[in-house]
């Protein structure tokens, strides 16, 4: 098993203002936000994995970080064992060849003055993956890759429906033969025949070219349906992974419960679900950023803050709290009725 992406407690701190004033005439310290706060993930060659969490938990702030747009503040995130800030020019050309992004505004995302066939030829030439002459035909057969007829290579970005640039999304990232995928939200605002017909090309293609996939999401059926394994954000941490299914069925994390009681539609507040406070990432709590919203909160949740930790030796799934849920202890869930419903729309 080749380990292409491993971040190890690894931070991402931003300058929000200043503090309050230490004394009548003190300084203000700048006030910090964690956006990122000790997270711990793996992501082996040909894995697929979805991250979910609700607004505002680090998703793509944890993306921006793996794709190398932004350092980290502390921690370790390497790429194919070397730490990604230190890779040098060659270095950085090849990481982003062969880690493709899918912007979630797919469209603001394409030069609109530029024709499908010139936006698909781009990485091509940035790359030097063919000669001239074999362009035209290059294009076509990316096209017809993702589903759409040759004749769109004319079109410009503005003449094409969202489903449609959504898949030249796909192709666009497909032409630089890269081996992960990245996208964020990237089916997300389409109407559900048009996501699942989306999504079932991202499988199709992950499955048969044997492309590492990583997918950032609000929706948990989303996440089901295309990714093996599930990686739970919450406040700028993991607190949750393992194979989709059996987190799904069986999570070990309150949170991670509660979600799937919100289940289909989690981007809004959990407050069905959960009561009291969000701790302010500025302002993170001492013990587990959690404790203020968990229906099963004990002392010592006030005092020891949980990192993400593997269940056993030999497990596959980790969790980051104290008192980790039993296996029937999700309380309430008919889970038949609420699993994903998306094989019913392909
Ligand atoms: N450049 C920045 N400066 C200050 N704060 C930031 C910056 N980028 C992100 N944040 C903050 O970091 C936290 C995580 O933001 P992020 O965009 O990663 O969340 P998300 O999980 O992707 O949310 P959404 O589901 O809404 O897209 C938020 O509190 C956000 O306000
Ligand atoms: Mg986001």
């Amino acid at each position: 098993m080749t380990i292409l992406f491993e971040l190890q407690d690894v931070e991402k701190s931003y300058a929000v203002g200043l503090g309050p004033r230490k004394g009548l005439f003190g300084g203000r310290a700048p006030r910090r936000l964690k956006a990122l706060d000790g997270v711990r993930l793996s992501i082996a060659q040909g894995d697929s994995i979805a991250i979910v969490g609700e607004s505002g938990s680090g998703k793509s702030t944890l993306v921006r970080l793996m794709l190398g747009l932004e350092p980290p503040s502390d921690g370790r995130l390497r790429y194919q064992r070397t730490e990604l800030a230190s890779l040098d020019k060659p270095g950085r050309q090849r990481f982003a060849k062969e880690v493709a992004f899918i912007y979630q505004d797919a469209r603001g995302s394409m030069n609109p003055r530029m024709r499908v066939r010139d936006i698909l030829i781009e990485p091509m030439r940035l790359y030097g993956l063919c000669a001239p002459a074999e362009e035209a035909e290059r294009v076509a057969r990316l096209l017809e890759r993702v589903g759409l007829s040759a004749a769109m290579a004319d079109r410009f970005p503005a003449e094409l429906s969202g489903g449609q640039v959504r898949r030249v999304a796909v192709a666009r990232a497909l032409a630089a033969e890269p081996t992960t995928i990245v996208a964020d939200e990237s089916v997300a605002g389409l109407d559900v025949s048009v996501q699942a017909q989306l999504l079932n090309l991202l499988r199709d293609l992950c499955e048969d070219m044997g492309l590492t996939l990583i997918f950032i999401t609000h929706d948990l059926g989303v996440a089901s349906y295309l990714c093996e394994r599930v990686a739970v954000m919450y406040l700028g941490r993991i607190v949750e992974e393992g194979p989709t299914g059996e987190v799904m069925r069986a999570p070990l994390h309150p949170y991670t419960s509660a979600l799937m009681r919100a289940f289909p539609s989690f981007d809004r507040p959990l407050k069905a679900s959960l009561s009291g406070e969000v701790p302010s990432p500025i302002d993170l709590p001492r013990g587990c950023r959690f404790a203020s919203r968990c229906p099963d909160v004990r002392p010592g949740c006030r005092l020891e803050d949980p990192v993400l930790t593997r269940r056993g030796e030999g497990e596959e799934r980790t969790v980051a709290c104290l008192f980790p849920i039993g296996v029937t202890a999700v309380q309430g869930v008919a889970l038949s009725a609420q699993m994903p419903t998306m094989e019913a729309h392909c």
